[in-house]
C-alpha cells in the first residue's frame, strides 16, 4: 500500500459481519469510519483498532433508514476533512413474521437500510474514487439472494439479489477505474443478526452447527475477493453447493424444498 493510508467506510460496524470486517481491515493496514445507530459498540471497536494495529477510526452515527442518512452521512466525512478509498454497504437485518404480520415501517427500513442506502452510498462516493484511479466497494449480500424465495422473510432475498445483481452491473462498469466491486454472500453466520429478528432458538435448533460460520472468516474471505475484483463471492463449500443447487432445481421444487424455511422456524 506504500506510505498512503486509505481509509473505508463501513456501515453497520457495531455489530456482527461489519465488526469482523472492521478488524480485517485495519490489520491490513487501513483506516475506518464505522458507522451504525449505536454509538458504544461503535467508539469500543474505534478505540480497538487504534490500540491493536494503530489504525485511525472515525465513528459517525447514522440510522440508514432515515432518507436522508445517506446523504448527511456523506456530508459529515467531507466536514472531518475525511476521504472515502473504499465502501462497505454491510448494516442490514431481517424480519421473519411474515409479510401482512410485519409492521409496514418494517418493510420500509429494511429496502432503505439494505437496498436504497447502498445505492445512494456508491452514487455519492464513487465518483471520487474513479477520480483517484482506486476503490474498493464490497456489498454485503446473503447466499438468500442466490437461493429460491422463502415465506416468512418475503424480503429479505429479493433485496439481496437485487444487491448481487447491481454489484454485477457496477463490476462491468468500474472495469478499468482501479475500483473493485464484489458481491458478499455469507450463508448462516454466527453475529446478533438472529438475536435481533428474535429467531436465534429456532434457527440452531434447525440448523447445524455445520451450516455456520463465524464472522471473521467471512470477513477474511469478502475483502480477499474484492482485493481480487471478483464480482461475488460465497464463503464456504456448503453455502456454494446450496448457491449451486438453488439454481438448478425447478421452480415447483425449490419453492417446495424451500419455501418450507420459515415453517421450519415455525414463523407461519
Ligand atoms: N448473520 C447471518 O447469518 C447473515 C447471513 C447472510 C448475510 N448477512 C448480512 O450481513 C450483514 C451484517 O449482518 P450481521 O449478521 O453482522 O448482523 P448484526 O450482527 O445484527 O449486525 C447488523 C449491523 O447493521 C446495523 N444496522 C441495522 N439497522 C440499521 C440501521 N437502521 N441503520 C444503520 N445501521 C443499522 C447494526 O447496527 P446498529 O444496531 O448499531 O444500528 C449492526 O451493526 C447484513 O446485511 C445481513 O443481511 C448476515
Amino acid at each position: 500500500m506504500g506510505e498512503e493510508r486509505r481509509t473505508i467506510l463501513i456501515t453497520g460496524a457495531s455489530a456482527g459481519i461489519g465488526a469482523a470486517l472492521a478488524r480485517e481491515c485495519a490489520a491490513r493496514g487501513y483506516d475506518l469510519i464505522l458507522t451504525a445507530r449505536r454509538e458504544g459498540p461503535l467508539q469500543a471497536l474505534a478505540d480497538e483498532l487504534q490500540a491493536r494495529y494503530g489504525a485511525a477510526a472515525a465513528v459517525l452515527l447514522a440510522d440508514l433508514a432515515d432518507p436522508e442518512a445517506p446523504v448527511r452521512l456523506v456530508a459529515d466525512i467531507a466536514a472531518r476533512g475525511l476521504t472515502v478509498d473504499g465502501l462497505i454497504n454491510n448494516a442490514g437485518f431481517s424480519r421473519t413474521t411474515g409479510f401482512l404480520s410485519t409492521d409496514p415501517a418494517a418493510h420500509s427500513a429494511m429496502i432503505r437500510v439494505m437496498l436504497t442506502a447502498p445505492v445512494e452510498l456508491s452514487r455519492l462516493l464513487l465518483p471520487g474514487m474513479v477520480e483517484r484511479g482506486w476503490g474498493r466497494v464490497l456489498n454485503v449480500a446473503s447466499l438468500a439472494g442466490q437461493m429460491p424465495a422463502t415465506g416468512g422473510d418475503t424480503l429479505y432475498g429479493p433485496i439481496k439479489s437485487f444487491l448481487i445483481k447491481a454489484s454485477q452491473g457496477l463490476w462491468l462498469e468500474m472495469r478499468g477505474t482501479g475500483v473493485h466491486v464484489t458481491a458478499l454472500c455469507p450463508g448462516y453466520t454466527y453475529t446478533e443478526f438472529h438475536d435481533v429478528n428474535g429467531s436465534r432458538e429456532q434457527v440452531s435448533a434447525a440448523y447445524p452447527r455445520w451450516m455456520w460460520m463465524d464472522a471473521d472468516r467471512v470477513a477474511r474471505i469478502g475483502w480477499d475477493a474484492v482485493e481480487a475484483n471478483r464480482p461475488r463471492v460465497t464463503p464456504g463449500v456448503m453455502n456454494n453447493v446450496l448457491a449451486a443447487l438453488g439454481g438448478l432445481l425447478p421452480d415447483a421444487l425449490a419453492l417446495k424444498m424451500v419455501g418450507g424455511h420459515a415453517k421450519r422456524l415455525d414463523r407461519l
